[in-house]
């Protein structure tokens, strides 16, 4: 299982049930990362879509109150899910958010891409400060790039063995 998240300089991901930032080019790396993959997300990621489920990918959505969703598979707890997941190979699952949800996963993940923003965007959500964890080392860090007016690098996180 991997995670994916965008995060700005406080490691913050979210407010108001949001993404920080429009980044165009941290959008096309998501999707070129879990295309025909299986994306997993809490109830709250799954509504900021407002379009439904992402498409060409399999979503399964965690929620405790077990809304029926056409588009994607609802599963109501942790060992749901894992018992969802065994039909798939781990290397294709990406754990995409929000908040609740990386917290609950992090420890299942392998390895977490993060988009690395070089900005605070007064986020009420954060992911866990990957640099401050001894479990956690850096093994990929990308040029600084320009996106939507901000600076950004793709970054890759490994955990130790
Ligand atoms: N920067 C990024 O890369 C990124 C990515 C995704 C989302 N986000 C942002 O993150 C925010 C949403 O995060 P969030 O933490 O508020 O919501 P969330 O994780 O998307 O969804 C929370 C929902 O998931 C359910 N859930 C979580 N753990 C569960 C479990 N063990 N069993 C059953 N259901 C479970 C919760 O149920 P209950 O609360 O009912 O228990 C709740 O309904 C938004 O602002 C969004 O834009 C950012």
């Amino acid at each position: 299982m991997k995670a994916i998240v965008v995060a700005d300089n406080k490691w913050g991901i979210g407010k108001k049930g949001n993404l920080l930032f429009r980044l165009p080019k941290d959008m096309a790396f998501f999707r070129e990362k879990t295309l025909g993959k299986v994306v997993v997300m809490g109830a709250k990621t799954y509504d900021s879509f407002h379009g439904g489920a992402l498409p060409r990918r399999t979503n399964i959505v965690l929620d405790d109150g077990g809304a029926v969703r056409p588009d994607a598979v609802t599963v109501t707890s942790l060992a749901e899910l894992k018992e969802v997941l065994r039909a798939y190979s781990d290397d294709d699952v990406f754990v995409i958010g929000g908040a609740s949800v990386y917290a609950l996963l992090l420890e299942e993940c392998s390895e977490a891409f993060v988009t690395k923003v070089d900005a605070d965007g007064g986020a009420e959500l954060f992911f866990p400060d990957l640099d401050k964890d001894p479990r956690w080392v850096l093994t990929q860090q990308g040029p600084p790039t320009s996106d939507n007016g901000y600076t950004l690098r793709f970054c890759k996180y490994e955990r130790r063995s």
